[in-house]
């Protein structure tokens, strides 16, 4: 079954007098369950098109349906409750905030939901445990390594349950031996049902996926 469907997917920024076709013509589709690489050079629309996956961002033109809905009609609130609902987000840079503990940056993703939960913090130790960091639930992110600010990012993408987590370049900050240990949780999610696309531009990371899709400027290669 089809998570994701984008049809004839445009992106054009306009800075200033310039402006860049970031997508240009992009049709994929994503099964329900997956686990997809997408690479590509720096600059060739990678993060555009996970930003638009993610209902970060809305294309400029083409249809984009996640989940059977068409997304690519909805105003910004529509988005951000699709969003919150069915989508965990891991970045690069981890985007954790440094003056809350692991627990609570695990716990932000609900402050956003409507349904009353009594067992939210239970919730978040679970996932804390997960990706085996239970024993740090109360530290601040700066007195983590890099690895364990990424599997904290990776416990917050979960809370919510979501279908899909999207991580755009989420080893680049790390070294090779923690970038799998990464790739080792993202798999292992995968295997419990979790449908994941990760950008990169490592071809060693692009192997854990079960298919790459290779993003050239703002076309897919051979689509
Ligand atoms: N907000 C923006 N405004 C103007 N141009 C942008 C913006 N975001 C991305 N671009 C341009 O779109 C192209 C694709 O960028 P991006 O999706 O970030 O590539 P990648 O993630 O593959 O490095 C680049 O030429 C970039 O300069
Ligand atoms: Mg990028």
């Amino acid at each position: 079954m089809k998570l994701i469907e984008l049809r004839h997917l445009r992106k054009q920024f306009i800075a200033g007098d310039v402006m860049v076709d970031a997508l240009k013509d992009v049709s994929l589709t994503v099964e329900r369950g997956a686990f997809t690489a997408i690479m590509g050079a720096s600059g060739s629309g990678k993060t555009t098109l996970m930003n638009i996956i993610g209902c970060l961002d809305t294309p400029t033109s083409g249809t984009y349906i996640l989940n059977g809905m068409d997304v690519s009609t909805m105003d910004d609130d529509q988005l951000s409750a699709v969003r919150n609902k069915t989508i965990g987000f891991v970045f690069q840079n981890f985007f954790l905030l440094h003056y809350a503990t692991v627990l609570e940056n695990v716990l932000l993703p609900t402050l956003y939901v409507d349904t009353l939960r009594h067992d939210l913090k239970d919730k978040a130790m679970e996932m804390l445990q997960i990706v085996g960091l239970k024993d740090r639930a109360l530290f601040k992110p700066r007195q983590l390594s890099g690895g364990q600010q990424q599997r904290t990012a990776i416990a917050r993408a979960l809370i919510n349950d979501p279908d899909l987590i999207i991580c755009d370049e989420p080893t680049g900050q790390l070294d090779s031996n923690t970038a799998s240990e990464i790739m080792k949780i993202l798999t292992k999610l995968n295997e419990k049902g979790k449908t994941i696309i990760v950008v990169t531009h490592d071809a060693n990371i692009a192997a854990y996926a079960g298919s790459t899709i290779v993003i050239k400027d703002g076309l897919i290669e051979g689509g």
